[in-house]
């Protein structure tokens, strides 16, 4: 992650005196101006400052309302969006900022001109760049050439802002992650691999059952591995979903055709039929797991209406702390937690 140069970056000791936690204080003084292209971006550290700070913007968001105060933030999408838009949206207003949408779903990133063009102006305007697109590359091309902070609200590979948020629900339903098994079941795609880097990094137990064909990329599975080794943790690739929901405190699943695969979709849907998440999965987890879904959800093909509207299912707990997650990750991106009196934690 390259260094960005646009943002004064916060003292330590300084203008941030008033932030008591130490992996606040440390993930504040290193994000400000910085892109989140991947999980892998962050340190341990700094994913457990996100997390924590989220809780403290959803505890008291009054004490946020004007920390970034004018700041512009421009929302790019090449793929259709309900929570990610909203979510973003909502938590940049209620911080004093504003967000400008563009839709680019008739029209890919780079197509009319370069990224970096795109970057050159973009910057001119805006204090951060969010983009939903098809190529991965795109979001870290314009990050490369933006001296303004890029986030990933999504590419084909990752989904980081989707994965904090859980594990802030993670975290709020059941006290800490450290320890936690986590299963998914399904495809092992963009979603699949934020929650593998972030699992690893909060010391969570991984658990990917997918179909044979439809692992998670290579790279990240390396790359979670190495981290989850430095954290006490494992990850485990399974074919056999029963197997990984076995003893698990949480089971998340996501649509077996993602953005892009529609032409896909009759060859996939009896391939991820046997990783359906209904009642017969979730006995095999323990009585108190919960059920996760990153949404939107394809009722009754992954999962059945049985699961998603138990009492076990916290997927709307997830959908909104998208927002208050994202919240977290503005303020460090843009240094919002130097306009805050006091942070208590
Ligand atoms: N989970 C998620 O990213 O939802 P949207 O596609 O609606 O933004
Ligand atoms: N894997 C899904 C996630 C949607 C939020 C997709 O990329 O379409």
């Amino acid at each position: 992650m390259a260094s960005k140069t646009i943002l004064d970056r916060p003292a330590l000791d300084g203008q941030n005196a008033g932030i008591a936690d130490a992996d606040i204080q440390a993930a504040a003084a290193r994000l400000a101006g910085e892109d989140l292209c991947s999980i892998a971006d962050l340190s341990s550290g700094e994913v457990r400052a996100i997390l924590k700070l989220g809780r403290e913007v959803k505890s008291h968001p009054a004490r946020y309302r004007r920390a970034l105060d004018a700041k512009q933030m421009v929302l790019m999408f090449e793929k259709a969006s309900l929570r990610t838009r909203l979510s973003f949206e909502t938590g940049i207003n209620t911080m004093g900022g504003n967000a400008i949408f563009v839709d680019q779903t008739n029209q890919p990133l780079g197509e009319r001109e370069s990224i970096a063009d795109v970057a050159r102006n973009v910057e001119r305007w805006v204090d951060i760049i969010v983009l939903r697109t098809y190529a991965h590359d795109t979001i870290t091309e314009m990050a490369a050439n933006s001296r303004v902070p890029v986030v990933n609200a999504l590419s084909d590979f990752e989904h980081p802002c989707q994965a904090l948020a859980d594990f802030m629900t993670l975290e709020e339903r059941f006290g800490k992650v450290a320890g936690l098994n986590f299963t998914y079941v399904g495809d092992g795609n963009n979603v699949c691999h934020s929650l593998m880097l972030t699992g690893a990094q909060l010391g969570a137990n991984v658990t990917v059952a997918t179909p044979r064909g439809y692992s998670p990329d290579f790279e990240i599975v390396t790359r979670a591995r190495e981290i989850a080794e430095a954290n006490g943790c494992e990850i485990r690739l399974l074919q056999d979903p029963h197997a990984a929901a076995e003893g698990a405190d949480a089971i998340y699943t996501d649509v077996c055709v993602s953005m892009g695969m529609e032409h896909e979709s009759t060859k996939r849907a009896p391939i991820f039929r046997p990783f359906q998440v209904n009642e017969t999965l979730m006995a095999k987890a323990l009585p108190t797991a919960v059920f996760m879904h990153c949404l939107p959800a394809r009722r009754n093909a992954e999962v059945t209406d049985a699961v998603i509207d138990s009492p076990q299912s916290i997927v709307f707990d997830q959908a909104e702390n998208r927002m208050h997650a994202q919240k977290a990750l503005l303020l460090l991106l843009l240094n919002g937690l130097a306009n805050v009196k006091a942070v208590s934690c």
